[in-house]
């Protein structure tokens, strides 16, 4: 290949779309312009169509150093509009521009171009931009090619750089998704081996985030024969006899949904008129028989377990009869049914480790295996620093990793609530850069803010690991005591290591991450 034409492959070739390029600059004369200076920016077109006659969609292929830079995924969609006063309706038709894209052509969920030529456009983006929910970043017309290409850097630095990707207080997957490899392909053998699992750990340790994005690999893999149903069961009322029929008529909406999209028989499912777990179970057999005769699996996951179980009080002293009945019909299912199975998540792992559950035998009980989630590993959240940072178009110093990790040490709740915290400040907002100062700088006020909520996260973790709990605070206050205790207590010990509560390091045991920062402040 000729020098000229390596310098140039980022460029766009194929035939069609060039055609359907000049047809959009026939529609937007400036495109041509604006395209040089995509050019400049090693970048390119590499989709163009109209969308009603009017509108055109395109999708711009960054080059690798702006993708890089901006952490950039996906090809970005352009809109153009011809309109001279941009309303947001335009904007909210983001999903339908992107159903239209050919297969397999995904735009960037960050990001959206923008040519329009309100005069208004770059404040009406400004303000609207809060309830986005994406960055929408305008590609100007005026000045020289050069002048076009630096205010699109610009652009996208001031866009990127005003939105706070760490604070993310739902459960992530697909590319929000980072690290638990090790988890996720040992959940992956287990589910292929026909065992039930159950994926335990303290709040916001990143128990549904890892469930979902099981699920979403799962599904990927044959979505027409893979069926994914994962119910939150934190919705489920307090009232312990009102919760069998809510969790039935629940499940039965969930597993009627996912039958539905995909052709398999619900005829006993959807004429159920009881909310008791015996016909409940009957009718989802007809389903689960038709599933198997076309070949289609099916994962049921249930999340927040706790609000199905109950607590160590309720456990010491309620009656939840339906508790084991439930859990023996999920048993006898996957025994049953070679295409079904089950996977729960939530903080008490009650469900597989206690031999009793309200006066009868546990059917899960040394049967299903349970998976905790802990810290993640330095280099895992240091690729999450990194790429989030660099959709805010924000850079870490190598210095400034160390010191995030030797304060939250692999915990993600406070890796990312630390890392919300630094990249606020007024030095790291002005200069995109963070340093061993700035991450140092910031934690007096984050501890401030975070002490409370993992106050709370120890309080709801007593809950269900009372003697755990004690056990932890006696390590803390009395390490004598503590050790000579850990001989009679070794399921609440392993369990405390297992939580990341405690950590066997060279040299010792020492407290994990949470408990940690809570006895700094005298708080465990
Ligand atoms: N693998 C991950 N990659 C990136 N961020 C993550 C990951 N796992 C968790 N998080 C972050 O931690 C937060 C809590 O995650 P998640 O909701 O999955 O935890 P949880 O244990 O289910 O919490 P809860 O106790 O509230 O149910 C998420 O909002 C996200 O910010
Ligand atoms: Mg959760």
């Amino acid at each position: 290949m000729a020098e000229s034409d390596q310098l140039e492959e980022y460029r766009l070739r194929d035939a069609g779309t060039l055609r359907h390029l000049e047809r959009l600059q026939l529609a937007f004369p400036t495109a041509k312009r604006q395209r040089e200076a995509l050019w400049v920016l090693k970048s390119d077109f590499s989709y163009a169509a109209s969308w009603d006659g009017r509108l055109w969609l395109g999708l711009v292929r960054f080059g690798r150093n702006i993708e890089r830079r901006f952490g950039i995924t996906n090809e970005v969609l352009i809109l153009y509009v011809p309109y001279y006063d941009l309303q947001p309706r335009i904007l909210s038709a983001l999903d339908a521009y992107k159903s239209s894209l050919p297969a397999g052509r995904l735009a960037d969920k960050q990001l959206l171009l923008i040519h329009c030529p309100d005069p208004d456009a770059d404040a009406k983006l400004e303000s609207w931009s809060p309830s986005l929910g994406f960055s929408a970043v305008r590609l100007s017309s005026v000045g020289t090619i050069e002048e076009i290409a630096e205010r699109l850097i610009a652009g996208l630095v001031s866009r990127l750089s005003s939105r706070n990707l760490y604070e993310e207080s739902l459960a992530v997957t697909g590319m929000d998704f980072y690290g638990r490899e090790d988890i996720l392909r040992q959940l992956i053998f287990e589910l292929r081996q026909r065992n039930v699992c159950g994926v335990f750990g303290l709040r916001k340790s990143g128990k549904t985030s890892i469930i979902k994005e099981l699920g979403r690999r799962f599904q990927g893999e044959d979505s027409g024969a893979r069926i994914f149903v994962l119910r939150d069961m934190e919705t489920l009322p307090t009232d312990p006899s009102l919760v069998e029929s809510r969790l039935i008529s629940d499940l039965r909406a969930s597993f009627l949904v996912g039958f539905r999209e995909r052709g398999i028989r619900t005829h006993e499912l959807a004429n159920l008129d009881s909310n008791e777990i015996g016909p409940f179970r009957r009718a989802l057999e007809a389903s689960l028989s038709d599933c198997r005769h076309r070949q289609v699996q099916v994962v049921l996951a249930l999340d927040e377990v706790e609000s199905l179980v109950g607590d160590a009080k309720a456990l010491a002293s309620e009656d939840r009869a339906y508790v084991p009945e439930f859990l023996g019909a999920i048993r006898s299912l996957v025994q049953e049914y070679d295409n079904f199975n089950a996977i729960l998540a939530g903080i008490t792992d009650a469900t597989v480790e206690r031999g009793q559950l309200y006066g009868r035998e546990n059917p899960l009980f040394s049967w299903a295996k349970p998976f905790y989630v802990g810290g993640m590993k330095p280099d895992e959240i240091e690729r999450l620093t990194v790429q989030i940072g660099s959709r805010m178009a924000l850079r870490w110093s190598s210095s400034a990793h160390t010191v995030m990790h030797e304060t939250c040490r692999g915990n993600i709740f406070l890796h990312r609530t630390l890392a919300a915290e630094v990249s606020t400040s007024d030095s790291v907002s002005r200069s995109r850069v963070v340093t061993a100062e700035d991450v140092a700088s910031a934690i007096p006020r984050w501890q401030r803010k975070i002490v409370p909520r993992v106050r709370e996260m120890i309080a709801s973790t007593r809950r269900h690991y009372p003697v755990e709990v004690e056990m932890l605070e006696t390590f803390a206050s009395d390490p004598a005591t503590f050790t000579e205790l850990s001989n009679y207590y070794l399921d609440e010990i392993n369990h405390l290591y297992e939580l990341d509560l405690l950590r066997d390091e060279a040299t010792g045991t020492i407290l994990g991450p949470l408990p940690q920062l809570l006895s700094q402040f005298q708080q465990l």
